[in-house]
């Protein structure tokens, strides 16, 4: 049996075993993956364990993405572009990192809204913790023109900027909903508009209706930012898909198969939320 998993601390909110559980029903594959809780104290002894103990590779969540890159032998470019990894994949004792997060934005995008061209336009990234990083490396690999970055902690959004170079430029909050008179793509990359979250103060007056607006929140799966977007005429895109597509390359490295994201499975996730 290949055995696999994902360790976080806390780890009882995850929803990687149902989606990983119905990847191997679907295709009939002798594989386990289950939740690893490890405080940030055992997490290195811990992937210790469990390459001895022969699992094929794990998820991480936080807080372990950086402690993640750090123990790795390998690392992809895109890991450590973003700093953080959230698949790892054990090989003959070796330890090969990756981050997903930017492919599961890009691809969850492209299946919800396939007429989508990352090239018409600027995108606005509003926020930028780890999700943002992983969103503007994605953003700017997909071949996007330029990146209006806006964040509550600017000098944040400046540190993102120097770090991914010339196509990133820094705006204050209040000039965002102006500025998105001209952009092709919205992204909120930030926690707010979930349920127990702040309200994103954001106004889609401004938009274009040809602008396409993405949200990585996905409780509620339509959040007060798609719900104006759509009034104004925007395709929208929910943070659902990004959960289930960021999956899809560990469960293609650890059994051997390359798993598809369906509505049957979007379903079982959102039931579960
Ligand atoms: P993640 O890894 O999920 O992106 P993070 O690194 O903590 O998490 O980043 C959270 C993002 O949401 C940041 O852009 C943060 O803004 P700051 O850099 O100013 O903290 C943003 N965010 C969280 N709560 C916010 C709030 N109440 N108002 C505005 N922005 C908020």
């Amino acid at each position: 049996m290949i055995k696999a998993g994902v360790i976080g601390w806390p780890i009882s909110q995850s929803k990687s075993p149902i989606i990983h559980g119905y990847w191997l029903d679907k295709h009939g594959l002798d594989g386990s993956y289950e939740k690893i809780a490890l405080s940030p104290d055992e997490f290195s002894d811990g992937i210790k364990r469990l390459i001895d103990d022969g699992y094929a590779g794990v998820n991480v969540t936080v807080p372990h993405k950086e402690s993640a890159l750090a123990i790795a032998d390998n690392v992809s470019d895109r890991a450590d572009n973003i700093g953080a990894a959230n698949t790892l994949v054990f090989q003959n004792g070796k330890i090969h990192a990756d981050n997903t997060d930017g492919e599961g934005f890009i691809n969850n995008v492209m299946q919800r809204a396939p007429e989508w061209n990352v090239g018409a336009g600027p995108a606005l990234v509003l926020g930028a913790g780890g999700a943002a990083r992983a969103i503007l490396s994605a953003l700017i690999e997909a071949g996007v023109p330029e990146i209006i970055l806006v964040n509550r902690t600017r000098s944040r959004a400046e540190n993102l900027a120097t770090h991914f170079g010339r196509r990133v430029v820094v705006a204050d909050w209040a000039d965002a909903a102006p500025a998105s008179v001209a952009v092709s793509t919205v992204v909120n990359t930030t926690s707010l508009g979930m349920v127990g979250s702040d309200p994103l103060e954001f106004s889609c007056a401004n938009l274009n209706p040809s602008t396409l607006v993405t949200d990585i929140v996905y409780n509620p799966l339509e959040t007060e930012l798609l719900r104006n977007a759509a009034q104004q005429g925007c395709a929208t895109v929910d943070g659902l898909g990004m959960l289930l597509h960021q999956a899809v390359p560990g469960f293609a490295a650890w059994f051997g198969v390359r798993p598809v994201v369906d509505e049957t499975l979007r379903q079982r996730v959102l039931d579960a939320l």
